[in-house]
């Protein structure tokens, strides 16, 4: 139960994020729910920057919903997300570059999720 609020209160604040983006507004609570993302990442994958955590995320807007609205990516284990990316990244046409990023963002997410 405990793990649902958390997973849900992860989506309203990448929903938030979106949102605040698109008006142009303050950018405080993208910042302060992606810090504990970058924390989150650095763990994982060393000196990833916020920059790359926000290409990530916008790739995962973006990009990656084009057939379909944002999945959810906290309820995979890590290996099968790196999978189902690896087969995304290719129907989204992503670069080497932008797939890292989203790999980050994903992973990310998926790790504050807990
Ligand atoms: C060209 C169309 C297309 C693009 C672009 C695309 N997807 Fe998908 N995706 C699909 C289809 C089709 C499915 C399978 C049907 C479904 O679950 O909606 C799917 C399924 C998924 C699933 C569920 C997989 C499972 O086995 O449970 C995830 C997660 C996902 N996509 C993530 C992404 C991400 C992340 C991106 C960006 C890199 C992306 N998708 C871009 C077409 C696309």
């Amino acid at each position: 139960m405990k793990k649902l609020i958390i997973i849900a209160s992860v989506l309203i604040s990448i929903t938030v994020a979106c949102k605040s983006k698109k008006a142009a507004t303050s950018t405080a609570s993208t910042d302060s729910s992606m810090d504990a993302q970058l924390t989150a990442i650095n763990v994982r994958f060393p000196n990833t920057t916020m920059e790359e955590l926000k290409k990530g995320h916008s790739i995962y807007t973006g990009a990656c919903t084009k057939c379909h609205g944002t999945k959810d990516v906290t309820v995979y284990t890590e290996s099968r997300l790196l999978e189902i990316v690896d087969v995304m990244a290719l129907k989204a046409k992503l670069t080497a570059e932008e797939k890292q990023s989203l790999i980050k963002f994903a992973v990310g997410v998926r790790a504050t999720s807990k």
